[in-house]
């Protein structure tokens, strides 16, 4: 596992997006596994950045995202197709119709989850993983249980979830109960797993890393067990 600890919030979205410039570089049919939150958006905008210089094009990426909130269709703002749109795919020359997000407004949500899994599983997963973490260790919307789902599936949202991400909602009572969410097996199949962190509320959890032991109740702490991690956090996370 590869820590590498940045002066700041910028430094470490070019860090991040160096990552994702090189692959596509290297493969232009990358498959990028994505996520929204606050912490990835200076990554999506030194993409754009990238894109617009000419550095390089997003014509045969291919997407996969986290997770969605269930019950928000793409058009609704807090969606997190909306964002990925708004962050990225609208600014750069991907096919939108490679770009995937879950379906949160599938009639059958199971259904919906086996399709994406399965559509996963047919491209050989992630080249690489794009990770944030909760301030309880969740990664996607695997919140910490004593057990832990594989594939991709409904998870209901943690009272912590569900505060932490009130505030792009109105209030409380408006964020959704429940996500659909790439499970813990879809992630570790990622070729590269690149979990970001910053700032000072992500310390207490970032501290787990600093010894030998997974749980499923920080579960973020299994990527431990995956060969090929990268962690890039500003020193505010790192402290
Ligand atoms: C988002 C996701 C979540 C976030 C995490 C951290 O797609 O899967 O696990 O990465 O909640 O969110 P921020 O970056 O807003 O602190």
């Amino acid at each position: 596992m590869e820590i590498i600890v940045c002066k700041n919030y910028d430094e470490l979205s070019k860090k991040a997006s160096q990552f994702i410039i090189d692959l596509i570089k290297e493969k232009s049919n990358a498959v990028l596994g994505l996520a929204t939150g606050g912490t990835p958006e200076g990554m999506y905008a030194e993409l754009v950045k990238a894109y617009k210089n000419g550095e390089i094009s997003f014509k045969d990426v291919k997407t996969y995202n986290l997770d969605e909130y269930v019950g928000l269709d793409g058009n609704h703002e807090q969606s997190y197709r909306y964002f990925m749109n708004k962050q990225l795919f609208d600014y750069v020359d991907i096919n939108k119709a490679n770009t995937h997000v879950p379906n949160g407004k599938a009639d059958d949500l199971d259904g919906e989850c086996k399709n994406y899994e399965k559509n996963l599983e047919e491209l050989g997963y992630a080249d690489i993983q794009i990770l944030g973490i909760g301030t309880n260790g969740h990664i996607g919307f695997n919140e910490p249980a004593e057990e832990l789902i594989i594939p991709t599936h409904v998870e209901p949202l943690v009272e912590e979830t569900i505060e932490a991400n009130s505030r792009y909602f109105d209030s409380k009572d408006e964020v959704p109960k429940e996500a659909i969410s790439m499970g813990i097996g879809s992630i570790l199949k990622a070729k590269h797993i690149i979990l970001l962190a910053s700032g000072a509320n992500k310390n207490e959890i970032m501290k787990y890393f600093n010894n030998d032991k997974i749980s499923t109740n920080v579960p973020a702490s299994l990527i431990k067990l995956h060969p090929h991690v990268t962690i890039i956090m500003d020193e505010d996370a790192a402290k």
